[in-house]
This record gives structure tokens, C-alpha cells and sequence, in this order.
């Protein structure tokens, strides 16, 4: 079985570990995704302005698509439009399908030693035959702007700075914004990629959550999402989560972008579940939004401790 299980489900017999707040019956609260981004983006375009008019080069991010995957271009496209939106530099660097990964490594290495690109992102998923991970490695780490590479990772799993991947930077900035602190919680991530999943447990841990994976394999989900405080849904599976298998007041965050004839869906039954959570991200409108800010927002900062900031005046910036 490829997808979460949900049905022929294990009986949940872990004891229930009750939290002290009551909460009264009422409709779930929107965490604000396009709000909370714009208010980020005007910040950012705010400082790129003040470079620019202090005669500082902007920062400038690079983006590599690689093939015609239909989402790809469109997610790519998005993050085009926000760069050039807060004045950042914007390249973007289609490749056929049938390209080599030898050419995308020629490409990703002309990257990185180019001073005016300050963050590189490879539109994943690569296609078939490209070995993605020898691609990702190849990023200098000081341009990685997914945080992707494995010494990103690494470091952000061991708690020490690093650049955080965009969707889980976003959904944790989301959290903090609307002053829900994960600390003492019981949180469950549902689903186990590089992209959301296991980057986001790591950091609802490092804020002092209980955290709880689960993925293809679980039996039994509604057992851990029925005892979870927060959820975060990053499975692809739409309308997966009912209001059957979460908690009365819990906090519900859907990562999920699934394109239906009807329009783009979450990983939620978003009108079932908002009148049994206390705080609920929309799609669209939540977490997608959130994630171009904070692909901005990681640009900017690599930007600011790339060489041309930290060289002395008279120094020339160079490369990272
Ligand atoms: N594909 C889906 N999400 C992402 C992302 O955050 N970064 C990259 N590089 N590819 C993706």
C-alpha cells in the first residue's frame, strides 16, 4: 500500500493524555497564510529597496526546472513572480526533459560561482533517471536555499543554524504569528518526505513538542491524530483528514495542494474538521503562500551572509 491507512485501522488503546484547557464547542479559527505572507514580502521588499538605494547589489535567486512537469511550472512561476515583486534578481533556467545530469550539474556548479546568485533551487521532482541527491550535494551549502543538502539537514536536525527548508520554516512561522507555541504538545506529521515531513518533526521538536510520524505504512493513523494537539498534513491525499480522526480544539495545518477538477484541495475536509479544531489553515491561502515568503525570506538571508556583505569596504565581494 502506497498511500496512509486508514481503514482496517488497529482499536486505539494507547491511554488518552488529556490536556488541562476546556474547550467550548465553536468554529475552528483560520490561520492566515496570505495575510501573514504579505506582511512578510513587505518587509523584504522594504530592505531590498533600502539596498538599492544605498547602492548595494540585491540578491539574486536562481532557479532550475528541469522538464514540463505541468505543477513544477506553475509553482515555479509563483516563485518568479514573488521575486521580482520584492526586487529581487530572478533567473530562471528551463532545461529540456531529456536533459543529462551531467548538464545539470554543469549548470548548478556555474551557479554557485557566480556572485550575483545568492540562493539556488532545483525544482524537485527531477525526472526519471536523474539521480536527485547527487544534484542537491552539488549546491554550495551558503546558496542552498531549500535547505535541502544533506549538511543542512544535518545541522538542523543536531539544532544548530542552518538554512530551513521553505514549507516547514513557513508552517512554524504560521504557528508563532498566531501565537500557538508548540512546547508540551503532542504534534503528529502526517508524512515522511525530505521536502515537509521530516524536516517540520524536527522542528516541532526542537520547540519542545512530542512528535509522532506517520506515513504509508502506519496502521492505525486516527489512533495518533485523535490524541495530536497539532496535525500537520503532508500526505497528497485529498480531504484525508475527518473529523472523525482529530481532537476537539486541536490545531490543524494542511500542507496538502492536490489539483482536482474542482479546484485545488487539501490533505483536509476543511468544513468538517473546521468545526472541531481550534485553528485551521485554508487551502488555498494557508501554507502555500507561506512558503514563497520564506523562499524570499532564505534568499535574503544568504544574501546577507554571502561576501558581498561581509567583506571589508575596499574588499570586493566575491563568490560564496
Ligand atoms: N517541489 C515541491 N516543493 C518544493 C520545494 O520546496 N523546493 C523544491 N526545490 N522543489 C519542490
Amino acid at each position: 500500500m502506497t498511500s496512509i491507512q486508514r481503514k482496517g485501522s488497529l482499536a486505539c488503546s494507547r491511554p488518552a493524555f488529556r490536556m488541562e484547557t476546556v474547550h467550548i464547542m465553536e468554529i475552528a479559527q483560520i490561520l492566515d497564510g496570505r495575510k501573514t505572507a504579505a506582511s512578510v514580502r513587505e518587509r523584504i521588499r522594504t530592505s531590498v529597496e533600502d539596498l538599492r538605494l544605498s547602492g548595494k547589489p540585491v540578491p539574486g535567486l536562481a532557479v532550475v526546472l528541469v522538464g514540463e512537469d505541468p505543477a513544477s511550472k506553475v509553482y515555479v512561476g509563483e516563485k518568479e513572480k514573488a521575486c521580482k515583486a520584492v526586487g529581487f534578481n530572478s533567473f530562471l533556467f528551463r532545461l529540456p526533459e531529456g536533459s543529462t545530469e551531467e548538464q545539470i550539474l554543469t549548470l548548478v556548479r556555474k551557479l554557485n560561482g557566480d556572485p550575483g546568485v545568492h540562493g539556488i533551487l532545483v525544482q524537485l521532482p527531477l525526472p526519471d533517471g536523474i539521480d536527485a541527491s547527487a544534484v542537491i550535494e552539488a549546491i554550495d551549502t551558503a546558496k542552498d536555499v531549500d535547505g535541502f543538502h544533506p549538511l543542512n539537514m544535518g545541522r538542523l536536525v543536531m539544532g544548530l543554524k542552518s538554512v530551513q527548508p521553505c514549507t516547514p520554516r513557513g508552517i512554524m512561522y504560521l504557528l508563532k504569528e498566531y501565537g500557538i507555541d508548540p512546547s508540551g504538545k503532542r504534534a503528529v506529521v502526517l508524512g515522511r518526505s525530505n521536502i515537509v515531513g521530516k524536516p517540520v518533526a524536527q522542528m516541532l521538536m526542537s520547540d519542545n513538542a512530542t512528535v509522532t510520524i506517520c506515513h504509508s505504512r502506519t496502521p492505525g493513523v486516527e489512533c495518533y491524530t485523535r490524541e495530536a494537539d497539532i496535525i500537520i498534513s503532508a500526505i497528497g491525499k485529498p480531504m484525508f483528514l475527518t473529523a472523525s480522526m482529530v481532537k476537539e480544539g486541536s490545531v490543524v495545518v494542511d500542507v496538502g495542494i492536490n489539483r482536482l477538477e474542482e479546484g485545488l484541495v487539501g490533505d483536509v475536509d476543511f468544513a468538517e474538521v473546521r468545526e472541531k479544531a481550534s485553528w485551521i489553515t485554508p487551502v488555498p491561502g494557508g501554507i502555500g503562500p507561506m512558503t514563497i515568503a520564506m523562499l524570499l525570506l532564505n534568499t535574503l538571508e544568504l544574501y546577507l551572509e554571502s561576501d558581498i556583505m561581509t567583506a571589508q569596504p575596499g574588499q570586493k565581494g566575491g563568490s560564496s
